[in-house]
């Protein structure tokens, strides 16, 4: 089966300040090896992207090293409100840390919220991670502002109805759920593996998740890499790798028949082009065998990772080949392209 390449609005390169974690290189080959031809890179590096400086020194490195085509997204910090702004147009998207996850990016003031969501012009992203009553407040402070607003990784039962009823209410929202948030609960994995923000739910919050399948306007993986040594013991950082398994996964549950294919092609695509206003590539799809059968495993994975909370899952579905502007740029499990091959989106 034939399908434009997926594009992932949530992902984490690493690169620069964690390449031993992940870099352009590694992070988009396990893109093509999941399927995915435009990713849009998050902020919270080492040192952040924060501004014009640090954005031209990111898009340096992803010309010269990325295997797909990407997008960054800009952070914002206590006083970039008013320059991050005229970048808008190079970014992916304005990125909001209102909850403390990995990386120092935060902001804790709503003013600063406020600051933030009035001066990034209402037609480019803005995207939050926002868990809990901090959704609840930055979903109203978005719709005092007249600005849409993207909800990263949705998760809770909470959450779900919260962006459900908000959206009744024609209020401006768009929101992503993880693979991870659908298929696994806390009970899944030991202590420190099982460390990511927002944390995994209970099985209530996963059965809403599913029960409101049509609030949710795209899937993105949340690919946060950290290596398994790290992983390991206390205080482990929060965060999988999941641009390898989204797909297989997504598929399978179309194979027991959870979801209709099309809940899974829009939510990796189309949905995804809308909200984030991604032009579409020329001449590029992926194939991908529906029935083949095989068990996910990081033995065969591109990224830096070398773990994957799924490991050992049998799964229903394939990428085989990538095709990306006319060129085979990755097959059965090898990518062919250059690094440098990919191009940016903005
Ligand atoms: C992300 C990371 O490691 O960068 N971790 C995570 O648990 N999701 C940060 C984030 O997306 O919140
Ligand atoms: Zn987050
Ligand atoms: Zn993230």
């Amino acid at each position: 089966m034939r399908w434009p390449g997926l594009i992932d609005p949530h992902v984490h390169m690493r690169e620069p300040g964690g390449t031993h974690k992940e870099d352009w290189s590694s992070g988009t080959a396990a893109a093509l090896a999941g399927g995915f031809t435009q990713v849009l890179a998050m902020p919270n590096t080492d040192p952040p992207v924060v501004d014009n400086r640090s954005l031209t020194m990111v898009h340096g490195l992803a010309e010269k090293k990325a295997h797909c085509d990407f997008a960054q997204y800009l952070g914002a910090t206590p006083d970039n409100a008013k320059t991050a702004c005229k970048l808008a147009h190079k970014s992916a998207g304005l990125k909001l840390y209102l909850d403390q996850t990995y990386g120092p990016l935060r902001l804790d003031s709503m003013a600063l919220w406020q600051s933030h969501l009035q001066a990034w012009p209402a037609d480019f992203p803005v995207v939050a991670h926002a868990e809990g009553r901090t959704m609840a407040a930055v979903i109203l402070l978005a719709a005092l502002s007249q600005r849409p607003l993207h909800l990263a990784h949705v998760a809770t039962r909470e959450e779900i109805l919260l962006v459900k009823a908000a959206k009744e209410r024609g209020i401006n929202i768009t929101c992503e759920v993880t693979p991870h948030h659908l298929f696994l609960t806390i009970d899944d994995l030991a202590d420190g593996w099982r460390e990511v923000r927002p944390r995994l739910g209970t099985g209530s919050d996963v059965a809403a998740l599913w029960e409101n399948l049509p609030v949710i306007d795209c899937f993105a993986t949340d690919h946060a890499p950290h290596t398994a040594a790290e992983k390991v013991g206390e205080n482990t950082p929060p965060g999988f790798p999941g641009l390898e398994t989204a797909l297989p996964l997504l598929l399978t549950a179309v194979h027991e028949g959870r979801m209709f294919l099309e809940d899974v092609s829009n939510r990796l695509g189309k949905n995804v082009r809308q909200i984030f206003r991604i032009p579409t590539q020329q001449d590029t799809w992926i194939e991908v065998d529906l029935e083949a059968k095989r068990t996910l495993s990081a033995r065969h994975m591109h990224s830096k990772a070398m773990w994957t909370p799924f490991e050992g899952w049998p799964v229903r579905g394939a990428v085989q080949t990538v095709t990306l502007r006319g060129k085979k740029v990755y097959q059965d499990g090898r990518v062919l392209s250059p690094p440098g091959f990919g191009k940016g989106i903005r």
